[in-house]
């Protein structure tokens, strides 16, 4: 059965191309499931992998697409055919094919239903972004971090996984300082997100900063990486709490030991793509309770067909957009 889906090819450039194919380009994945997808989106990893970025997808040819959102195509132990639902990580779009196509097999036990409340819209403008922010927030909370406790620092806060960070903490109660590079552009609306405060992110970009500033945040969620993410550890309070999530400046971590041994912070890395089915359902339900619907539509505010989305991903890359886009694939 043929259906349209991005294909991105080896070559030079590595190019990809809007297709109609009549199977996976990949082995499937363990036991799976068929899902008819309506709709993804274009997150930092899709950007690389769409750009010829080396590293994210393990094989070629393969179709892009770390979210698909759609319906089941056939029963399942647990669910029946045509029940919208939802996928995040799980190998789509690096280890197998993934969500940038009119259908996608995913492994059974990562597929989640719609939450009621949600379109395949929503679900797919959340997507990996907002996910993943809420897997973070689910750390911090691990850590007791309760409202009150403080300011709590959020890097990157322009981009999928910033945005989607400042609105949870924000609806939960925190006091949240949203860094971004964007601050004419994206400052009215990280504050409309819930930010108490937006800060230009030159002033965590010093590199050569001290091991030990001082201390302001109670918690961090960090998107960045790089030397942002040092001065964060550094001036974070004791017992604090940095949820490690990316790179999108850079993989390095020049810091020190002293944040861990002088002022107890705790570092933690958050992997959205192998998260065990509890941390999925445990994600989805803080979304569900804290993300209104005006709040997705301010962060995920375009929406683009399949071929487009290949020009996007540029713009991805180049910081150029605000918050999240959304694929829909029939288009
Ligand atoms: N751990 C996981 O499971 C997981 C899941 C999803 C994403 N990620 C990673 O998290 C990162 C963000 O993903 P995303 O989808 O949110 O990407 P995104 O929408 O492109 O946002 C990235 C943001 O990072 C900031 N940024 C970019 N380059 C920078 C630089 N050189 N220095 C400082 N800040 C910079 C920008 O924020 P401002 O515009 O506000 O300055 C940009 O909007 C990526 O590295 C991605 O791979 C990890």
């Amino acid at each position: 059965m043929s259906y349209r889906a991005i294909v991105v090819q080896e070559g030079v450039p590595v190019e990809p191309r809007l297709r109609t194919i009549d199977g996976p380009c990949t082995p499937a994945p363990a036991d799976p499931v068929e899902i008819h997808v309506s709709h993804s989106s274009v997150n930092y990893k899709d950007a690389l992998a769409l750009t010829g970025g080396k590293g994210v997808l393990r094989h070629l040819p393969m179709v892009p697409g770390i979210d698909a959102a759609g319906v089941l195509a056939a029963d399942t132990q647990a669910l029946t055919a045509g029940t919208p639902v939802l996928v995040n990580g799980a190998g789509l779009g690096e280890r197998t094919d993934g969500g940038l196509a009119e259908r996608v097999l995913a492994t059974a036990d990562t597929v989640l239903p719609i939450p009621e409340s949600f379109s395949a819209w929503d679900a797919a403008a959340v997507g990996t972004a907002g996910f993943t922010a809420a897997l973070a927030v689910l750390a911090l909370q691990r850590h007791g971090l309760e409202p009150g406790a403080g300011e709590v620092l959020v890097t990157g806060a322009g981009g999928g996984v910033g945005s989607y960070a400042v609105a949870l903490l924000a609806a939960l109660g925190h006091s949240v300082v949203a860094s971004t590079g964007r601050v004419p552009e994206r400052g009215p609306e990280l504050e409309a997100l819930g930010a108490a405060e937006v800060m230009d992110r030159a002033e965590l970009g010093h590199p050569g900063g001290k091991p030990l500033q001082s201390a302001r945040w109670s918690a961090v969620v960090d998107s960045v990486g790089g030397v942002p993410l040092a001065n964060a550890l550094a001036q974070t309070r004791y017992g604090g709490i940095v949820a490690a999530c990316g790179l999108a400046g850079s993989s390095a971590l020049p810091a020190t030991v002293l944040p861990f041994i002088l002022r107890a912070v705790t570092l933690v890395g958050i992997n959205s793509v192998d998260a065990a089915r509890a941390s999925r359902t445990a994600a989805w339900e803080l979304i569900v309770e804290h993300l209104r619907s005006g709040t997705i539509s301010a962060i995920a505010s375009r929406t683009v067909g399949l071929r487009e989305a290949i020009a996007v991903a540029r713009e991805v890359l180049d910081g150029r957009i605000p918050g999240r886009v959304v694929v829909d694939v029939r288009e």
